[in-house]
């Protein structure tokens, strides 16, 4: 086995975002060295890489086969001991996160842009997972970013030609063992430890009926084995189950906007019990009852209400986590219940230290991310089984859940603005002004309402200290309304903004968000100015 010292000069843009190093697929796919140079500056920044066992696979979108052999060629370069690789370079980002905590690898390469289109023209990424299975913290991705401005080489083995990534098996490549694994198996068994498979398997068998929705995603092989095969879903329960490099031409994001055929049958009119849709790489989930949709800041609420109905989670929630732009409906759940309620940053990577430490057993993202301990990655098909669990024990009926929650605890009304692909220059300028402007903005009023609070979102991680500013400027109302802004730091195309907008209340509980929060999106818009500084007039998606 030759390795190859390959010289290699920097690409300047190889900074890991909110969540890995995202970009154009032709931008990985035309650019020398460009995935390379990124997997070597990770692994020099991990060290130690000899011997030790890494994860790999992804979402198998268009270009993650050549990506995956090339990953692996460096891996191989590097002297890696092991390299687990998920059967047709397959791994759901929550599988990968499972399988370098029960193999007790160094850390995992999930090959994704999660929700964002695939294909030649759409999107491709590389994001860096750690040994607690979680994805690469802050500090350690500032180092990988500092290190992709001055790597000078790579090393490259080369891969046997008949090395067959699609079959199962075991083989030894130079110094490293290739291991091709079923990715689903260790999953489904972790799956299988913290549910009541039995009592989710009555409800699927008595008639509830119910769609998983894959889009083509990774997700289909999981959802078939794990509903279908295990938990005796009728055969067809998972639709669009295989994954396609192109994802069949969609968008796979689970929101109502790209799913509006499941949403139309289900909650328009009220064809199944319940449907779920996970995105490209598994990790989000969007759950929809009959007749009703279940805004995912409600999710983790409900979630972590109803947390003794699984029994992995019964007695055990101490504390709870939800990034900062999500709803405060958990808040209300936190302090029922006395736990402790952490407000992070967006981003799952913020979530790991306090996992880590035992402070939080379940956290969330408005961004149809839920998780818990069992992992450090947000879980789609994990949230689907918890709401299985809950409506076993509640007759199967989601709206009805939803609507004893909000007698309980009132309800917060939510949802997000986004304006893609707007002017960075623009976004930039909206953000530094109304950072400027904002210890005069308490005590003016908008629309009638007097704005209490305006603060730009700082945070240090109670565990490691770390430190982690501007991230995102939130403004609090006098009837205790929120608008939240801030730049999505997952694009690949120009800038978005996402406006965020929530309020308490405990009347009138089946308005939908739009009619609660008009006049919050008016104060919104008063502050943002979309036309004149975007030229829109209204938001390109509202989820
Ligand atoms: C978006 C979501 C965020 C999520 C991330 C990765 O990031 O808003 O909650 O963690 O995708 O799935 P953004 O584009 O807003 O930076
Ligand atoms: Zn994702």
């Amino acid at each position: 086995m030759e390795i190859r010292t390959v010289a290699t000069v920097p690409w300047d843009d190889q900074r890991p975002g909110t969540s890995g190093l995202r970009k154009k697929t032709r931008v990985f796919a035309g650019r020398p060295h460009y995935v390379e140079n990124f997997v070597q500056s990770v692994l020099d920044v991990v060290g130690e890489v000899a011997g030790a066992t890494f994860v790999l696979g992804g979402d198998g979108r268009h270009f993650a086969d050549e990506a995956l052999r090339r990953t692996l060629a460096v891996l191989v370069g590097n002297r890696a001991g092991r390299v687990i690789v998920g059967e047709r370079g397959l791994f759901s980002t929550p599988a990968v996160s499972c399988v370098i905590r029960r193999r007790g690898a160094r850390g995992g390469f999930v090959l994704t842009a999660s929700h964002n289109p695939g294909g030649p023209d759409g999107d491709f990424g590389i994001k860096y997972n750690v040994g607690n299975g979680g994805p690469a913290p802050e500090s350690l991705t500032r180092r990988i970013h500092a290190r992709t401005r001055e790597i000078r080489r790579y090393f490259l083995a080369e891969l046997p030609p008949d090395l067959d990534l699609a079959r199962r098996g075991t083989r030894r490549v130079g110094e490293t063992v290739v291991e091709v694994v079923d990715p689903v198996a260790d999953y489904a068994e972790m799956l299988e430890g913290l549910f009541d498979f039995a009592a989710i398997r009555r409800l699927l068998e008595g008639g509830f009926r119910m769609a998983f929705d894959a889009l083509h995603g990774v997700t289909g092989p999981y959802a078939r084995h794990v509903l279908e095969a295990r938990l005796g879903a009728p055969p067809g329960t998972v639709r669009r189950g295989d994954p396609r490099p192109d994802f069949g031409g969609l968008h796979p994001d689970p929101n109502p906007t790209r799913c509006r055929e499941l949403v139309r049958e289900v909650v328009e009119e009220g064809r199944l019990d319940f449907a779920a849709a996970c995105d490209g790489d598994g990790d989000r989930a969007m759950i929809l009852g009959r007749g009703i949709f279940v805004s995912p800041c409600d999710g983790i609420a409900v979630l972590a209400d109803r947390a003794d109905l699984a029994p992995g989670y019964r007695g055990r929630i101490r504390g709870v986590a939800r990034s900062m732009p999500t709803s405060r409906a958990l808040d209300r759940v936190a302090a029922a219940r006395g736990w402790d309620l952490y407000e992070t940053p967006t981003g799952w990577k913020f979530f790991g230290s306090l996992l880590d430490a035992g402070r939080i057993q379940i956290c969330g993202e408005e961004s149809f991310g839920i998780g818990s301990d069992h992992l450090r990655e947000k879980d789609g098909l994990w949230a689907v089984l918890f709401w299985l669990q809950i409506l076993a024990a509640g007759g199967g009926d989601v709206a009805g859940v939803l609507r004893a929650h909000w007698r309980r605890y009132g309800r917060d009304w939510f949802t997000r603005h986004d304006y893609e692909g707007v002017d960075p220059a623009a976004a930039t300028a909206l953000v530094e002004e109304l950072r400027g402007r904002l210890s005069g903005l308490p005590g003016t009023v908008w629309g009638g309402v007097r704005l209490v609070r305006a603060e730009d979102f700082a945070y240090r991680d109670p565990v490691t200290g770390e430190e982690a500013v501007h991230q995102g400027l939130r403004f609090l109302f006098a009837d205790d309304s929120r608008i939240t802004l801030r730049l999505s730091g997952t694009g690949t195309e120009g800038a978005t903004l996402r406006v965020y907008l929530e309020r308490h209340g405990r009347e009138d509980l089946d308005r939908p968000p739009a009619t609660a929060l008009a006049a919050v999106a008016a104060r919104a818009r008063a502050l943002v100015e979309p036309r004149r500084r975007f030229g829109r007039d209204a938001p390109d998606v509202v989820t």
